[in-house]
């Protein structure tokens, strides 16, 4: 689907973020590049990585009426750097400017049963799944996928939390309380594990008028479910980087994606390329764009909600990014002084374990 335009926000104007972290900072400080201003909206927003280098905050309630209109008010256009801010606010926030993306692709990226079914709805593979609503449902949701399997909470997870394994033997009631499994709102998820031969993903770029350009695909490596390093491009062959872009492309295209959007995939052994999960914003697997790539995925949010051509996304070395998880930020002094590291810190004040506190993009020669 191809809609018109949007209004061409010219430089000068104020983009509103909603959300405060890390991807907020590094997209005011690609807007402030280009000579527009930030304006953060979160609950925890003050002192935040985002609204450190942006214009102005606003500290609020995500359901915060009166807090989410004058914010609206007081920017050009809505944009947003945390998938999971309530679909509620985002209704409430349209009726006072434009947001992007918007609220019906919001709700699909905020549930992985939602994401999954649409993602298999375009005939695109996932691995098999099962919602489970209590124990007795993840045992027929195991014995019916195999007894290798992930259980998961349907909304809110990010870096492997609210996830258990199970394997044979595994106690599903224990698998099911350790994912909050009946606390109120919690729902399950149980999905086949994939013995893969790496993981990749894929951001795309698009504006309202259809226009898209894609990142190559990247490979992620995970320690304990967080990110840890991205090899950028992918080792993998043409025939899977380019199977992994077209799926990328037909899932943003389908979602009529207004900004950035990024799709992780599994690889298998034999090649086959299946979508674990989507997030319709910057992405830690892309920022190693800052330094190696013509156009930044923080500026492609930007030119895309601001009605802007999307810049190229023309690679100018291979990268690897490594995260800055915890205690590794301790490193900077040394990482400061290796030639050809680029260091980038989020400017949180406390390094507690789990933590993404920054990355490092170590370019290398095009392969
Ligand atoms: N079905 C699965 N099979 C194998 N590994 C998985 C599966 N689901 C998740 N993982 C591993 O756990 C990581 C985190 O899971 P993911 O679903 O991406 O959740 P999130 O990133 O939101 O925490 C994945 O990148 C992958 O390494
Ligand atoms: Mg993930």
């Amino acid at each position: 689907m191809t809609g018109p335009s949007l209004p061409r926000l010219a430089p000068g104007s104020t983009i509103g973020m909603l959300g405060a972290g890390q991807l907020g900072r590094m997209t005011a400080l690609a807007a402030a590049r280009l000579g527009y201003k930030t304006h953060v909206f979160a609950p925890d927003a003050a002192g935040s990585p985002a609204a450190q280098v942006s214009a102005s905050a606003t500290v609020a309630d995500w359901n915060d009426l009166g807090a989410l209109e004058r914010f609206a008010r007081s920017v050009d256009v809505v944009t947003l750097e945390w998938e999971n801010v309530p679909v509620a606010t985002v209704e409430h926030l349209r009726r006072f400017t434009g947001v992007h993306p918007g609220p019906n692709l919001l709700s699909v990226a905020q549930d992985r049963i939602a994401e999954k079914s649409f993602v298999n709805g375009l005939g695109i593979a996932t691995a098999p799944w099962r919602p489970a609503n209590d124990a007795g449902e993840v045992a027929r949701a195991a014995a019916e996928i195999g007894p290798r399997c992930v259980l998961k909470s349907t909304r809110l997870g990010y870096d492997g939390k609210g996830q258990a394994r199970l394997d044979e033997g595994s106690d599903p009631a224990a698998a099911w309380s350790a994912i909050g499994g009946g606390k109120p709102g919690v729902a399950g998820i149980v999905e086949g594990f994939v013995t893969f031969a790496c993981e990749v993903s894929v951001i795309v770029a698009r504006g309202a008028d259809g226009a898209m350009v894609a990142y190559p695909a990247v490979e992620n490596r995970h320690k304990d479910g967080i990110l840890d390093v991205t090899i950028a491009p992918a080792q993998v062959s043409a025939a899977t980087a380019a199977e992994a872009d077209r799926i990328a492309r037909r899932i943003a295209e389908a979602l009529d994606l207004v900004g950035v959007l990024a799709v992780e995939m599994f690889v298998t052994p034999d090649g086959a390329v299946l979508v674990n999960e989507m997030a319709p914003r910057p992405h830690n697997s892309g920022h190693w764009t800052m330094d190696a790539c013509a156009t930044c995925q923080f500026e492609q949010l930007v030119r895309a909600v601001c009605g802007l051509p999307l810049g190229s996304v023309e690679r100018l070395a291979d990268a690897e990014m490594t995260n800055l998880i915890g205690d590794d930020v301790d490193r900077w002094p040394d990482l400061l002084a290796e030639p050809g590291v680029r260091l980038h810190l989020y400017g949180k004040a406390e390094a507690r374990p789990g933590r993404k506190m920054g990355h490092v993009n170590r370019l290398l020669p095009r392969r």
